[in-house]
C-alpha cells in the first residue's frame, strides 16, 4: 500500500448490500458527431468497481461529468451515450435520469433496487459543481448513504462531486480503477528503480512546465519531442521555420537545459524530423534538424531520433510517457509516436503513459497490453508527478 493510499478506505472492505452507493466515475469519454462514444475506455476501466457492488447487492448510482458545458443543459453534452455503453457492456438496463438532483432523480434512486445501476446526468449542467458549491454537494450527498470515487481523470478538480461530496457523506472509500492508479503512479514518486526516463511530448512547454520541474529530481533521462521540443530546439539556437514554437518560453527552455545539465539529467531533442508546409500536408518529408527551411512545418519526430529515444529507454527500468512525438493523428506524421510506444513496451521497465493523446497513441499502435499500466487521466496523472495533493484523493481520507 503506497502512503497516497494511506488512510483511504477502498471499496472491497465496505458493507454495501442494500445500500446506495454514489460511484464518482470519470465517464468525460470522446463522442463521435454523431454522439457515439468512440473510445470506452474509461467506461471499461469503471467496471470492476460497478460490478463488484452489482455481485455485492448494492443500489448503484453513477455520477459524471462530460465535456465542459457552460450553458445548463445541452443534449451534446448529455451522458445518454456513455450510458448506453455502459447498458451493453454490463448486459443490463441502465436508467439515465433527467438531472443530477431534485426529484426525478431521488425518485429513481428511491425505487432503484438491490445490483441495479442508475446514471446521474451530466454533473456540469449545474455551475455549482465546478464551483465546489456545498449546498449542491448536500444535494448529492441525500442520493447516497456510501460514496466511492472511482474518477482518477477528475481527482485534480476540487469540484463538488469530487470534494465537497464525499465530505459531506459518512462513509467514502476509493473504487478499484482509483486504487489501481494511484499505486502505479505513487510507484512512479517514490523510489522508483533506475535508470527512470520520462518521454515527454504535446503541443506546449507552459503545460509541462511543473511536470519538467518535477522530473528532473527524479529522473536519469528526459526525451522532449512533439510541437513542445520546437521549444527548446529553438532557445538552442535551431531554425525551426514555421513551426509551432512557444516564442515566449525560450528563456524557461534554456533554464530546463542549464538546470538539467547541473543535475547530470540528460536531455535528448530530436535530431531530425518530419516536416510539411502545413498540418493538412497528405505526406511529409525527413530533415535534419540544421536542415528546417523557412516554410517547414515540425510535425513529428523523424526516424533518427525515434533510434536515438529507442537506444535511451532500452533496458529503462521505469518509463513515464506523457503527449505525443508529433500530429499522430495523421498516417504521414504517426511514426515516431509508434516508434516511440514500441521502444517504451519493449524496454523490459515498468511502463506507465498517461494523457489522451500518448494513449491514444498506445492504442493505435496496439501496444495497451504491453505497457505496465495506461492511466486514464491526463492531468491527474501529471499533478500527482508534481507532487502536487489531489483534492480528490485527500477527501477520501479518514
Ligand atoms: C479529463 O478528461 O481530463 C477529465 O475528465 C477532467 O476533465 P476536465 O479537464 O474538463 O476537468
Amino acid at each position: 500500500m503506497v502512503a497516497l493510499l494511506d488512510r483511504v478506505a477502498t471499496v472491497d472492505t465496505l458493507e454495501v448490500a442494500s445500500r446506495r452507493v454514489l460511484v464518482r466515475v470519470d465517464f468525460n469519454v470522446p463522442l463521435t458527431p454523431e454522439g457515439q462514444v468512440s473510445d470506452d475506455t474509461r467506461i471499461r476501466e469503471a467496471l470492476p468497481t460497478i460490478k463488484l457492488l452489482i455481485e455485492k447487492g448494492a443500489r448503484v448510482v453513477l455520477a459524471s461529468h462530460l465535456g465542459r458545458p457552460k450553458k445548463g443543459p445541452e443534449a451534446k453534452f448529455s451522458l445518454a451515450p456513455a450510458g448506453e455503453r455502459l447498458a451493453e457492456l454490463l448486459g443490463q438496463e441502465i436508467i439515465l435520469t433527467d438531472d443530477c438532483i431534485g426529484d426525478g432523480a431521488k425518485k429513481v434512486v428511491t425505487d432503484l433496487r438491490e445490483g441495479r445501476v442508475a446514471l446521474l446526468e451530466n454533473l456540469r449542467f449545474h455551475p455549482e459543481e465546478e464551483a465546489n458549491d456545498e449546498g449542491f454537494a448536500r444535494e448529492l450527498a441525500r442520493l447516497c448513504d456510501i460514496y466511492v470515487n472511482d474518477a482518477f481523470g477528475a481527482v485534480h478538480r476540487a469540484h463538488a462531486s469530487v470534494d465537497a461530496l464525499p465530505r459531506a457523506v459518512p462513509q467514502r472509500a476509493a473504487g478499484l480503477l482509483l486504487r489501481r492508479e494511484l499505486e502505479a503512479l505513487g510507484s512512479l514518486v517514490q523510489s522508483a528503480p533506475k535508470p527512470y526516463i520520462a518521454v515527454l511530448g504535446g503541443a506546449k512547454v507552459s503545460d509541462k512546465i511543473e511536470v519538467i520541474e518535477a522530473l528532473l529530481a527524479r529522473v536519469d533521462a528526459l526525451l522532449i519531442g512533439g510541437a513542445m521540443a520546437n521549444t527548446f530546439l529553438a532557445a538552442r539556437g535551431k531554425p525551426m521555420g514555421k513551426s509551432l514554437v512557444e516564442g515566449d518560453k525560450l528563456a524557461t527552455a534554456r533554464d530546463v537545459l542549464e538546470r538539467a545539465h547541473a543535475r547530470k539529467v540528460a536531455i535528448e531533442l530530436p535530431v531530425d524530423l518530419v516536416v510539411a508546409e502545413s498540418v493538412s500536408a497528405s505526406e511529409g518529408r525527413v530533415v535534419d534538424i540544421e536542415s528546417v527551411g523557412p516554410n517547414d512545418m515540425a510535425l513529428d519526430i523523424g526516424p533518427k531520433s525515434v533510434a536515438a529515444f529507442s537506444a535511451r529507454l532500452f533496458g529503462a527500468k521505469t518509463v513515464f510517457w506523457n503527449g505525443p512525438m508529433g500530429l499522430f493523428e495523421k498516417a504521414p506524421f504517426a511514426a515516431g509516436s509508434i516508434g516511440v510506444a514500441r521502444a517504451i513496451a519493449s524496454s523490459g521497465g515498468f511502463t506507465v503513459v498517461g494523457g489522451g493523446d500518448s494513449v491514444a497513441a498506445v492504442h493505435q499502435a496496439g501496444l495497451g497490453e504491453k505497457f505496465s499500466h495506461v492511466s486514464t487521466g491526463g492531468g491527474a496523472s501529471l499533478e500527482l508527478l508534481e507532487g502536487r495533493k489531489l483534492p480528490g484523493v485527500e477527501a477520501l481520507r479518514q
